[in-house]
């Protein structure tokens, strides 16, 4: 059985003050939902503040992104380590907005990945292809495609204590979610993809979905066999919808 995990993307956005009230509400409201798992990935400046607030609770937190190297001269980056310093339990790694952004090539966040578990993090890695991609029936080799380059450089262990997040790029902040059927679709096969390698492992492992995720279609979402949570983006800056969706994965624990 696949404890569910819900995790918040803060993405850029936040501010002392309203971080603690919004951590404050959600912690208060998380307090009877131990069965599922809670995280907040939150901004680097952030990460001090969220340990302070969140240590010895049942909500962890992570941060959104990581250098591929340690340490050194590397202006403007921030390695594994300094998150370990900062008691982060996983980061975010190839999410689309840094894929298409900022140039994150599939060997780059290959090497993320290995940083991360160098430094015992859980790295959620982010797969998911653009509209154009699923129009032209691209879908399942899009995402086969970035899940074997972890696949490649790691090894199958590596995915032992991972989390996949499928977010389909045309899902994110659009208010379009993919339906729960299309969804499936594309976790089952990163699940067979990864079987191949180690049944036992890949049955471990927890696949979230991101993408428009709100209260009102988390349910419909988490019923489905292999989805085990979400990666959760605008909604998770709202408590009460945070707390929405953390209970509707609760009703599938
Ligand atoms: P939204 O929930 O705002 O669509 O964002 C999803 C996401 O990108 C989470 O990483």
């Amino acid at each position: 059985m696949r404890r569910k995990l819900i995790a918040g993307n803060w993405k850029m956005h936040g501010a002392l003050t309203s971080n603690a009230q919004l951590l404050q509400s959600v912690l208060t409201g998380a307090g009877n939902l131990s069965a599922v798992e809670i995280a907040v990935c939150v901004p680097f400046p952030y990460l001090a503040q969220a340990r302070s607030l969140l240590e010895g609770t049942n909500i962890a937190w992570g941060a959104q992104n990581l250098s591929e190297q340690p340490q050194g001269a590397f202006t403007g980056e921030v390695g594994a380590p300094m998150l370990n310093d900062f008691g982060c339990r996983y980061v975010i790694v190839g999410h689309s907005e840094r894929r298409c952004f900022y140039g994150e090539t599939d060997a780059l966040i290959a090497e993320k990945f290995a940083a991360a578990l160098a430094n015992r993090i859980s790295p959620i890695l982010c797969v998911g292809e653009t509209l154009e991609q699923r129009d032209s029936g691209q879908t399942i080799e899009v995402v086969s495609t970035q899940v074997n380059a972890v696949l490649e450089r790691i090894g199958i262990a590596g995915f032992s204590g991972a989390v996949i997040a499928y977010e389909p790029v045309w899902a994110i902040g659009t208010g379009r979610t993919a339906t729960s059927a299309q969804a499936q679709e594309v976790h089952a096969s990163i699940r067979a993809l990864l079987s191949k390698a180690d049944s036992g492992i890949a049955g471990q492992l927890r696949i979230l979905y991101g993408g428009s995720v709100k209260p009102s279609n988390a349910s419909e979402l988490f019923s489905m066999e292999d989805i085990d949570g979400g990666l959760i983006g605008g909604a998770s800056l709202v408590a009460a919808d945070f707390l929405a969706i953390c209970q509707a994965a609760f009703s599938f624990r």
